[in-house]
């Protein structure tokens, strides 16, 4: 499904940590469809050395960047606008990670300093990086930029725990700098609410493969996949949406509109 969709445009895309990575499908994607793009993921996710194999593959360079710290992402979008020749038509948000998911603490016993930390990795960061490239005029007339999230941020999902709210504020900050990038320069800032996916972030949730199990059986078209998912941010990074902004868009296979799909109740 090669259509150049995205011809001589200049992406950054975060996220990228190994094959299963959402990031991972989009990147591949983009330049599929024409798209030249710069890699980023934190400087401890390089030791893992799989991005490598992308980078190689699809002949992108890395740049490394905490998503928590000015001074990488500084580097990062100056550094891009550079190997790329020119300011960026795109930029995807793919950073989760919660403190307390990780050490496993309930919800009602969470550590506040970890809380902090996970809301600065998996929200503030969309934020610093649309200042980031704001205040460096990085972004190109009518470009892109989105991040991802996840239905918790809508309903509750229990286990999904202080993440809920990280993606709540993700999508405020959707919002909030959409108004901003539409004046400056019509970009246009959304976030996609994606279906569970088999990586590392999502199986890290307690429950996960059964959770997995019962959102494709609720979603009327099962769950969306990884590949699906890249298919849509190409959408979403192409001209063929350019008035859509400041939206959380679902891309779920149907399951934010169900109440109840006998399905999952083996009727
Ligand atoms: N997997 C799911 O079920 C699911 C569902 C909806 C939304 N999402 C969202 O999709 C996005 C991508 O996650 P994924 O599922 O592909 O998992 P993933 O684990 O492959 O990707 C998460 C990425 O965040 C990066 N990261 C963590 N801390 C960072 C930091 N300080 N600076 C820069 N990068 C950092 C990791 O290195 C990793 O590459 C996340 O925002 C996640 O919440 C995932």
């Amino acid at each position: 499904m090669a259509n150049n969709l995205l011809q001589g445009k200049r992406g950054v895309i975060s996220g990228a940590l190994d094959e299963n990575s959402i990031a991972w499908k989009v990147a591949e994607r983009c330049v599929a469809q024409g798209a030249t793009i710069v890699l980023t993921n934190a400087p401890v996710a390089m030791r893992m050395g799989e991005i490598n194999n992308l980078a190689e593959k699809i002949n992108a360079q890395i740049i490394p960047a905490d998503a928590t710290d000015m001074a990488d992402l500084e580097n990062l979008f100056g550094k891009s606008v550079e190997i790329l020749g020119g300011p960026l038509d795109f930029v995807l948000h793919s950073i989760g990670m919660s403190l307390n998911v990780r050490k496993k603490k309930d919800y009602t016993d969470l550590n506040y300093e970890w809380m902090q930390k996970s809301f600065d990795i998996s929200a503030i960061s969309f934020h610093r990086m649309m200042q980031t490239l704001y205040k460096m005029d990085a972004m190109n007339d009518w470009g892109s930029i989105l991040g991802l999230t996840y239905i918790a941020a809508q309903r509750t999902f229990p286990d999904y725990s202080e993440m809920a709210e990280s993606k709540a504020l993700l999508e405020s900050f959707a919002r909030s700098f959409g108004y901003h990038w539409a004046l400056k320069k019509q970009v246009r800032v959304n976030t996609i609410s994606q279906s569970p996916t088999k990586t590392t972030a999502g199986s890290g949730v307690k429950g996960f493969g059964e959770f997995y199990d019962y959102a494709d059986k609720m979603s009327p078209l099962g769950n969306a996949s990884a590949d699906a998912c890249a298919d849509y941010c190409v959408a979403m990074f192409s001209d063929y949406t350019r008035m859509v902004t400041m939206q959380n868009l679902y891309h779920d296979g149907g399951f934010s509109s169900m109440g109840m799909n006998p399905a999952v109740l083996g009727l």
